[in-house]
């Protein structure tokens, strides 16, 4: 029988009752059941702190920062440079001042890209990104190759999901100069050996970029630790408001790029024929930034970290692995993608029902009041690799109960009875995705 009403379970690691009290969102209805919003590796839904602290912003201290001495001023600059600090924090960084305000991952990675690759990359050399990749990663590499002559090379996947680390030992060399890779995929979710590949990379004298957009926000993250070069990570996964973004970036390295896009705060001082440029990371923030944003994702970092990254990845693992122990019953109806040890994923699953298209299912669960991804979920070469044109994605956060994957596969088995008549059914492409 599908229960239609979402029983609240306690999980040890996380007081998901409590957390729950904290996104009114989840209380609303859709098609008359309640909300089951397994859609968070798209976007995460955002606690009432991260909106109060916009509020706050704009109701008490809205002004520009670093244009002013009145006190409004003083206050959004240090309200915003201390969002700096949190998010460093959170990341363990060594400073804030690595620390970049982007709009999001694909922001932070084109400004890796574009502003580093443009004045160190030429023809002979090599961009290693990864059939895993989402478009993100792979599209401004292969952007700024055909501007310098540098050639991209892919490393592949296997079937089960996961790198091909013997072939990336065989294909990295003197030439390659980048290592560009997820460092969690968000369709079969892998984490991957993020230390063993930014190693490899270093001993060829290769930067190690890494895709932090699905692990960031669901691994603990410690950049001391992981021997990246760059990371770039969105707010929005991870409670935070759209719209931001992380890049953090090894201070030396950010020290040697000049500025990718230029403007207001880039710089110190400009006469007609000369520009000084800001120190870090202002140098990288042309414009007004999101003020706003920043102060809101610092507030979404900051209730993670009061959370405990540690249980945050736990929960993860005992809802992934829940969810892959209900599908052994379907073993013969759907095919999920990816490795089939929860430990070796980050927090959600991608599967096909055999003979239903993706689109067809998604529509199917939104008549639930559940919310998944359908599509290619921006990363259409794994998919092709895998055998597919795209998957159903459910996707998990801090909030997700197991009583919500018990509705999900229950609302799944019973769709696959429906099987044959939904199979007649014409697909909608509206609202695709990519
Ligand atoms: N790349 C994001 C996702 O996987 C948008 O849904």
């Amino acid at each position: 029988m599908l229960r239609t009403e979402v029983r609240y379970e306690v999980i040890n690691v996380l007081d998901v009752e409590k957390i729950r009290e904290d996104f009114p969102i989840l209380k609303r209805k859709v098609n008359g059941r309640r909300l089951v919003y397994l859609d968070n590796a798209a976007t995460t839904q955002k606690p009432r702190q991260v909106v109060a602290a916009i509020v706050k912003f704009y109701f008490k201290y809205n002004a520009n920062v670093h244009r002013g001495f009145h006190t409004l001023s003083q206050e959004a600059s240090q309200a915003y440079e201390e969002a700096h600090e949190v998010l460093a924090k959170f990341i363990n960084a060594y400073s804030w001042e690595e620390v970049i305000d982007v709009s999001n991952t694909t922001d932070g990675l084109n400004l890796v890209a574009w502003g580093w690759g443009l004045d160190n990359l030429k023809p002979g050399d090599e961009i290693l990104v990864t059939v895993m990749d989402h478009h993100s990663n792979m599209l401004p590499w292969r952007a700024v190759a055909e501007k310098t002559g540098a050639k991209v090379r892919y490393l592949s996947v296997t079937g089960e999901g996961t790198l091909n680390y013997e072939e990336l030992e065989r294909i990295i060399s003197e030439r390659t100069k980048v290592v560009a890779f997820p460092m969690a995929s968000n369709v079969v979710g892998t984490i991957n050996d993020v230390r063993r590949i930014a190693r490899l990379a270093h001993s060829v004298g290769a930067i190690a970029v890494g895709d932090g957009a699905q692990y960031v926000p669901h691994v603990p993250t410690n950049i001391r630790e992981l021997e990246l070069d760059f990371i770039a990570f969105s707010g929005h996964k991870m409670l935070g408001p759209t719209g931001t973004g992380v890049l953090w970036g090894r201070k030396d390295i950010l020290e040697s790029m000049k500025p990718f896009r230029v403007g207001g705060d880039t710089i110190k001082d400009v006469t007609l024929d000369s520009v000084v440029w800001h120190d870090l990371p202002w140098r990288f923030v042309a414009g007004t930034p999101n003020i706003a944003g920043m102060i809101g994702l610092a507030e979404a970092a900051k209730y993670l970290m009061r959370l405990g990254m540690e249980n945050v990845r736990e929960h993860d693992v005992i809802l992934v692995s829940e969810t892959l122990k209900r599908f052994r019953d379907l073993e013969d109806e759907i095919v999920v993608l990816g490795p089939k040890d929860p430990n070796m994923r980050t927090g959600l699953v991608a599967f096909n029902v055999k003979g239903l298209h993706h689109h067809t299912v998604g529509k199917a669960l939104d008549l639930f009041g559940i919310a998944v991804r359908t599509g290619g979920h921006c990363a259409h070469p794994l998919h092709y690799r895998l055998g597919f044109n795209g998957s159903v994605r459910a996707s998990y956060y801090i909030y997700n109960t197991l009583e919500e994957v018990e509705v999900f596969v229950e609302a799944l088995k019973l769709i696959i009875s429906l099987k044959e008549r939904l199979a007649k059914e014409p697909v909608e492409e509206v609202c695709t995705g990519t």
